[in-house]
């Protein structure tokens, strides 16, 4: 077993958090990866308050344990977040809010509701706002990860996050999907990681079987850091990439974004369509650079089982065995 601070701080049993990805997360994922020992958390960008306050009912009825509710907070909104409020998940965690937003208010509203705060950043200046604000938790994201993205690699961006807020715990995520990579995140100073890609491919994840099948299929090589996504459903996030797999949608429009930006709206009608189909040629799908480690799809639960017991491993047997005496 491996436990660290933020097993005590949130209440769980493996250091292993669900990522809150709006378009791949909802209550049966996020409470299998709680029922787990896991923190799952709950994604809210696709969802209004209603469906909100409905998928945390269905969590709760599937789960005791504790969880999590995530809101991007650029496009925040008060009804979505008071659902989070006066839902009382355990965790309530942030990412990409604007420059020019004052953190302190939702971290504050949150805390008075008894929640842990997590956010997560790809920059050390960002993750020191936060900490300043009152998070109890930072999430280092490298440029390896699946979604919306910015320019540094885990590795150094880790240790340095880590030494920047001390003491405050922080995850690791971006590029995280086996026991190697928990094993690594805890060498680079991380309490534990934040998983995207991986839970992707696991039964209980929202998305259309070829999707899943689509991130089996890639060899974590053929991902690419694009705006098109973004330019094509019209929403401006502030200072991000999107890291999506290089499929026929993005080679389309890759040097034309230009006109992208003309034709979005008929753009996105196509993407919504083909993402019904489950055509994974002309819809975007937001993976990181582990895809390559992803070669089946499995419960969500036996995920987080098998990264833990494999760090387990690991860490007790190969890296211990490398230590000698002079
Ligand atoms: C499809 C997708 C959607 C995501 N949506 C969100 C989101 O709404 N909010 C958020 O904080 N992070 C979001 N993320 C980022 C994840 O929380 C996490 O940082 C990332 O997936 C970790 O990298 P990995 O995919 O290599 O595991 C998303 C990631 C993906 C792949």
């Amino acid at each position: 077993m491996i436990h660290t601070r933020i097993c005590d701080l949130l209440g769980i049993v493996h250091p292993v958090v669900l990522g809150g990805m709006g378009t791949a997360t909802s209550a049966p994922i996020v409470a299998a990866v709680s029922n787990s020992g896991g923190l799952g958390i709950l994604g809210t960008s696709t969802l209004n308050s209603a469906q909100l306050k409905s998928e945390v009912e269905a969590i709760r009825r599937a789960t005791a344990k504790p969880f999590g509710i995530n809101h991007l907070l650029f496009e925040v909104d008060e009804e979505r977040f008071s659902v989070t409020i006066e839902s009382r998940s355990q965790v309530a965690s942030f990412a990409w809010a604007r420059p020019d937003q004052d953190l302190r208010s939702y971290f504050q509203r949150a805390h008075d509701a008894g929640c842990k705060v997590m956010y997560m950043a790809g920059e050390v200046g960002e993750c020191l706002r936060a900490a300043a604000a009152g998070a109890d938790v930072i999430v280092a994201q490298g440029t390896e990860a699946g979604g919306h993205v910015v320019w540094m690699a885990s590795m150094p961006l880790v240790p340095m996050v880590v030494k920047a807020v001390a003491p405050l715990p922080v995850l690791a995520a971006g590029g995280i999907a086996d026991g190697h990579g928990l094993a690594a995140a805890l060498a680079l100073g991380a309490d534990g990681v934040l998983v995207g890609t991986r839970m992707m491919a696991t039964h209980e994840a929202p998305l259309h079987p070829n999707f899943k099948q689509a991130i089996i299929k890639s060899d974590g090589h053929d991902t690419v850091l694009t705006e098109i996504p973004d330019i094509a459903s019209g929403r401006v996030w502030p200072g991000a990439m999107s890291r999506a797999l290089r499929n026929a949608f993005i080679e389309r429009w890759a040097g034309k974004e230009w006109a992208l930006r003309r034709d979005y709206r008929e753009a996105w009608k196509a993407v919504l369509e083909a993402r019904k189909n489950g055509d994974a040629d002309n819809a975007p799908l937001l993976i990181g650079q582990d895809a390559g480690l992803v070669d089946s799809i499995k419960p969500a639960g036996e995920i987080v089982e098998s990264m833990v017991a494999e760090a387990e491993e690991i860490i007790k047997g190969r890296l211990s065995k490398l230590v000698r005496s002079r």
